[in-house]
């Protein structure tokens, strides 16, 4: 099974998926794409001798034409699936239709609460008592696609967005490698525009 990770920042989403599947002989990161050169994700993957690739803004025009050049990149590395992981920018629908069932996104809180940014303020404004991360597949809603798997945490008297944050970025890297395994592993379906898994 082959991925590509899509990123824009730290990557530290990268690093638990490049650790888990270290190991793997059927789980292969094929490349790592970028929509900013400066990402620390890809010195992540350079230093796992992963592929990189950086996809830049500047060089296209429109939202269609970068996410054409994209799709090229992408193309070249035949991946089963593509996760994004802190990839900061909002894909065409022509782009999320190409790759229905095989786009995958992890989003740091307990959706369907808290699409889009600040979520971690956004949990703590509303006094919830827990907040969490899930890995959902991609569709043309923001944050809206399918849920595959959820990681809760409880919300700390007095905590700060950066406390909770790291709390939740900590589960990320446990179950961002879980749900891309079961994936590949063929547990885990894209089927009715739904996630099913095995047995369902
Ligand atoms: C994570 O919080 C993830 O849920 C969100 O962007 C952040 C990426 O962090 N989509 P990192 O770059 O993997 O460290």
């Amino acid at each position: 099974c082959r991925i590509v990770v899509l990123l824009s920042g730290n990557g530290s989403n990268l690093q638990a998926i490049i650790n888990h599947f270290q190991e793997s002989t059927s789980v292969t990161i094929a490349a790592v794409l970028s929509n900013r050169a400066d990402a620390q994700g890809l010195n992540r993957a350079r230093a796992a001798g992963i592929p990189t690739r950086v996809v830049a803004k500047a060089d296209h025009v429109t939202r269609e034409d970068f996410d054409t050049a994209l799709a090229t990149e992408i193309e070249h590395f035949q991946p089963d699936f593509i996760a994004l992981a802190g990839f900061m920018r909002i894909l065409t629908p022509a782009f999320v239709d190409r790759y229905e069932g095989r786009l995958l996104n992890i989003h740091p809180s307990l959706l369907p609460r808290y699409r889009g940014l600040d979520t971690h303020q956004r949990a703590l404004d509303a006094g919830d008592p827990e907040h969490g991360a899930t890995v959902h597949f991609v569709t043309a809603e923001l944050d809206g696609g399918p849920s595959i798997l959820q990681a809760r945490v409880p919300i700390e008297p007095g905590d700060s967005p950066e406390a909770l944050a790291a709390r939740v970025l900590e589960r990320e890297h446990q179950i961002y490698p879980m749900a891309i395994q079961w994936l590949c592993e063929g547990r885990l379906r894209w089927r009715d525009h739904m996630a099913w898994l095995d047995g369902e």
